[in-house]
């Protein structure tokens, strides 16, 4: 099956065409485009995404990411005849009614109808929520624009669900992963085989969720526990500022990290709760009152060991909620998700102390390229989904902010 996947819930603009085969005995995916246009340079000087801003850029972006996204997967094709046929015209107009809010996408998205055929894929899929409505809705409305212009069913993924497929994808094998603008690769033939056996515990950690899931198998997801405030991501990226690293600052304090010591006592919050949530709200305060209390401008040391510390007490609670899950539900495969799984302390640390304590469990991560937000993930989500028929009415289908994973049939 050849999956065509649009993601547009935050930040990136990103498209990318894989191939999966096997079913739910043996999934196995190949990722043969993968592009991804970053705004984060439009938003930076806001200090945080802006709606608006991302809705306007994937609008600007969406066709240009496409057409990469084809013709790193030898998909495109210029139309042949000179005069559309009568249909293709048509809905070629269509796409106007669909399209009615995304005026900028408008213009470009029929001359790309009208200039090149349609491409030999099996589904379109595209992420529904959670996210940024504004953000959402861009992607959703391309992805009906062309499910109605190419006569090809619609997949809607959650974007959590993608994050936790993401660990059966490869990147370096069989990939080209496109940071617009970048020359192309080559991808090589291979299907990536990895598994998750069930049951497995997902914890999945971005910048807008912390949560730990259940799944007892494909498509079952049960949320255990999660964030009462902020995600973990948010908290990096929020001390992160206080300390001046810019924006996300998340992977910038890992880096300074390295270099600090883990001395500064900053509260474990919910570490001794029974329950399987978290909250980051508390330690990122504390962050700012011990800054509060020191002399400015901070030194490197400073910047250094207060980074250090933080991401401790972070990554003290992350382990211990997935280690207290692991205990209570038994499972087979832990999964990672999300861009703070790049995080090298929390990859670390897991891996150490599952070791010792559940040597059975099997950990399975992201590769980092595919750990932050990408449409590879998506598809290979959309794959169980299309496996089962299980499609979405495009004349029903709408974004949804806070959707939830839950325990679809
Ligand atoms: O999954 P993701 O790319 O986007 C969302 O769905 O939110 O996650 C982005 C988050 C940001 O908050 C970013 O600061 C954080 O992941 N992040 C990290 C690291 N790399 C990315 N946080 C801690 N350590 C890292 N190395
Ligand atoms: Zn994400």
């Amino acid at each position: 099956m050849k999956i065509l996947a649009i993601e547009t819930s935050c930040d990136e603009t990103a498209i990318a065409v894989i191939e999966a085969r096997g079913g739910f005995r043996k999934p196995v995916f190949r990722i043969t485009s993968n592009v991804v246009a970053s705004q984060i340079a439009v938003h930076r000087k806001w200090g945080g995404v802006v709606p608006n801003l991302a809705n306007r850029e994937h609008q600007k972006n969406l066709v240009p990411v496409l057409k990469r996204a084809l013709q790193d997967a030898a998909l495109l094709q210029n139309s042949k005849i000179k005069i559309q046929k009568p249909k293709v015209k048509r809905n070629i107009q269509r796409v106007g009614a669909i399209l009615e809010r995304e005026k900028d996408l408008l213009k470009p998205m029929r001359k790309f109808l009208s200039r090149y055929q349609k491409p030999e894929i099996d589904v379109i899929a595209v992420t529904n929520g959670p996210g940024l409505e504004p953000a959402l809705w861009v992607g959703i409305n391309f992805a009906k624009a062309l499910a109605m212009a190419w006569n090809k069913p619609l997949v809607a993924i959650n974007h959590m669900e993608g994050h936790i497929i993401s660990v059966l994808l490869s990147q370096n094998q069989g990939s080209s992963n496109t940071k617009l603008p970048m020359s192309k690769q080559i991808p090589e033939n291979k299907f990536k085989k990895s598994k998750i056996v069930f049951p497995a515990i997902a914890l999945l950690v971005s910048g807008g969720h912390t949560e730990l899931v259940l799944m007892k198998n494909w498509l079952r997801y049960n949320i255990l526990g999660q964030t009462l405030d902020d995600a973990a991501g948010e908290a990096f990226d929020k001390v992160a500022k206080m300390l001046g690293l810019g924006y996300p600052g998340g992977p910038v304090l890992a880096r300074l990290a390295e270099k600090g010591k883990t001395g500064i006592p900053f509260p474990r919050p919910m570490l001794a709760s029974k329950d399987l949530n978290f909250s980051f709200s508390g330690l990122k305060t504390a962050v700012l009152y011990f800054l509060q209390k020191q002399r400015r401008p901070f030194h490197r040391g400073l910047l250094a060991d207060v980074s250090a510390s933080f991401q401790q007490a972070a990554v003290d609670v992350l382990v211990a909620k997935t280690l207290r899950a692991t205990t209570m539900h038994e499972p087979r495969t832990i999964v990672l998700g999300g861009g703070v799984t790049a995080n090298n302390e929390l990859q670390a640390q897991l891996q150490q102390k599952l070791a010792n304590k559940f040597p059975n469990v099997r950990l399975l991560l992201p590769e980092k390229a595919l750990a932050s937000d990408n449409a590879a993930m998506v598809g290979a989500a959309a794959y169980f989904h299309a496996t089962k028929k299980a499609f979405a009415n495009p004349r029903t289908l709408k974004a949804q902010g806070n959707l939830r994973l839950s325990f679809s049939s």
